[in-house]
Protein backbone atom coordinates (compact mmCIF):
# COMPACT_ATOMS: atom_id res chain seq x y z
CA UNK A 1 0.00 0.00 0.00
CA UNK A 2 1.28 3.04 -0.96
CA UNK A 3 2.23 6.44 1.48
CA UNK A 4 0.98 9.85 0.63
CA UNK A 5 3.41 11.11 -2.03
CA UNK A 6 5.75 14.09 -1.47
CA UNK A 7 5.85 14.80 -5.12
CA UNK A 8 3.22 16.75 -6.59
CA UNK A 9 3.08 16.80 -10.73
CA UNK A 10 4.31 19.95 -12.58
CA UNK A 11 1.01 21.28 -14.04
CA UNK A 12 2.59 21.77 -17.23
CA UNK A 13 2.99 17.82 -17.86
CA UNK A 14 0.15 16.19 -19.70
CA UNK A 15 1.14 13.35 -21.41
CA UNK A 16 -1.30 9.68 -22.17
CA UNK A 17 -2.09 8.00 -19.12
CA UNK A 18 -0.76 4.94 -18.72
CA UNK A 19 -0.40 1.84 -16.24
CA UNK A 20 2.67 -0.24 -14.81
CA UNK A 21 1.94 -2.77 -12.13
CA UNK A 22 4.51 -2.12 -8.87
CA UNK A 23 4.80 -5.28 -7.04
CA UNK A 24 1.19 -6.52 -8.91
CA UNK A 25 -1.03 -3.33 -8.10
CA UNK A 26 -1.43 -0.76 -10.60
CA UNK A 27 0.16 2.47 -10.89
CA UNK A 28 -1.06 5.45 -13.32
CA UNK A 29 1.56 7.47 -14.45
CA UNK A 30 2.06 9.79 -17.33
CA UNK A 31 4.10 9.06 -20.76
CA UNK A 32 7.54 11.03 -20.46
CA UNK A 33 7.64 9.93 -16.62
CA UNK A 34 10.78 7.37 -15.72
CA UNK A 35 9.56 4.56 -13.82
CA UNK A 36 11.15 5.59 -10.45
CA UNK A 37 9.09 9.18 -11.10
CA UNK A 38 6.12 7.48 -11.29
CA UNK A 39 6.52 5.58 -8.15
CA UNK A 40 7.36 8.36 -6.22
CA UNK A 41 4.34 10.17 -7.31
CA UNK A 42 1.99 7.36 -6.62
CA UNK A 43 3.56 7.72 -2.62
CA UNK A 44 6.08 4.13 -3.58
CA UNK A 45 9.42 6.04 -1.79
CA UNK A 46 10.61 2.15 -1.13
CA UNK A 47 11.92 0.33 -4.25
CA UNK A 48 14.74 -2.06 -3.05
CA UNK A 49 16.22 -2.77 0.48
CA UNK A 50 20.29 -3.07 1.51
CA UNK A 51 22.35 -5.92 0.95
CA UNK A 52 23.40 -6.61 4.54
CA UNK A 53 21.03 -4.68 6.91
CA UNK A 54 17.65 -4.82 4.86
CA UNK A 55 17.31 -0.91 5.01
CA UNK A 56 15.09 0.45 2.50
CA UNK A 57 16.18 2.89 -0.25
CA UNK A 58 14.52 4.66 -2.74
CA UNK A 59 15.24 7.08 -5.84
CA UNK A 60 17.20 9.86 -4.74
CA UNK A 61 19.19 11.72 -7.22
CA UNK A 62 17.02 10.37 -10.60
CA UNK A 63 19.45 11.08 -12.71
CA UNK A 64 21.28 7.85 -12.84
CA UNK A 65 24.21 8.57 -10.04
CA UNK A 66 23.53 6.96 -6.86
CA UNK A 67 21.58 3.65 -7.62
CA UNK A 68 19.20 3.42 -5.18
CA UNK A 69 16.22 3.23 -7.46
CA UNK A 70 17.37 -0.38 -8.13
CA UNK A 71 14.39 -2.43 -9.09
CA UNK A 72 13.69 -5.84 -11.14
CA UNK A 73 11.47 -4.59 -14.42
CA UNK A 74 9.65 -6.80 -16.97
CA UNK A 75 12.21 -9.79 -14.99
CA UNK A 76 15.31 -7.93 -15.50
CA UNK A 77 16.92 -7.20 -12.00
CA UNK A 78 19.04 -4.29 -11.00
CA UNK A 79 17.34 -1.89 -13.74
CA UNK A 80 17.82 2.00 -12.56
CA UNK A 81 14.12 3.36 -12.05
CA UNK A 82 15.24 6.59 -13.37
CA UNK A 83 16.51 6.21 -16.07
CA UNK A 84 13.89 3.44 -17.59
CA UNK A 85 10.77 5.46 -19.02
CA UNK A 86 7.50 4.21 -18.20
CA UNK A 87 4.92 1.99 -20.82
CA UNK A 88 1.61 0.14 -20.42
CA UNK A 89 2.21 -3.00 -18.54
CA UNK A 90 5.29 -2.64 -16.89
CA UNK A 91 6.01 -5.08 -14.48
CA UNK A 92 7.96 -3.88 -11.52
CA UNK A 93 9.27 -5.09 -8.37
CA UNK A 94 11.39 -4.41 -5.30
CA UNK A 95 14.68 -5.25 -5.26
CA UNK A 96 15.92 -7.27 -1.96
CA UNK A 97 19.17 -7.37 -0.28
CA UNK A 98 22.45 -8.92 -2.22
CA UNK A 99 22.30 -9.49 -5.58
CA UNK A 100 22.86 -12.85 -7.26
CA UNK A 101 26.40 -13.40 -9.57
CA UNK A 102 25.33 -12.58 -12.66
CA UNK A 103 21.81 -10.83 -11.95
CA UNK A 104 21.87 -7.62 -14.36
CA UNK A 105 25.51 -8.72 -16.52
CA UNK A 106 23.17 -8.55 -19.39
CA UNK A 107 22.05 -4.94 -18.52
CA UNK A 108 23.66 -2.19 -20.43
S1 LIG B 1 17.66 7.68 -8.34
FE1 LIG B 1 19.83 7.74 -8.29
S2 LIG B 1 20.44 6.32 -9.84
FE2 LIG B 1 18.29 6.38 -9.96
Amino acid sequence: MPNASSFTRLPDRRGRAVTLYFEGEPVTAREGDSVAAALLAAGHAVTRTTAVLGTPRGPFCMMGVCFDCLMEIDGQPNRQGCMVPVADGLQVRRMAGARSPGDGDDVV
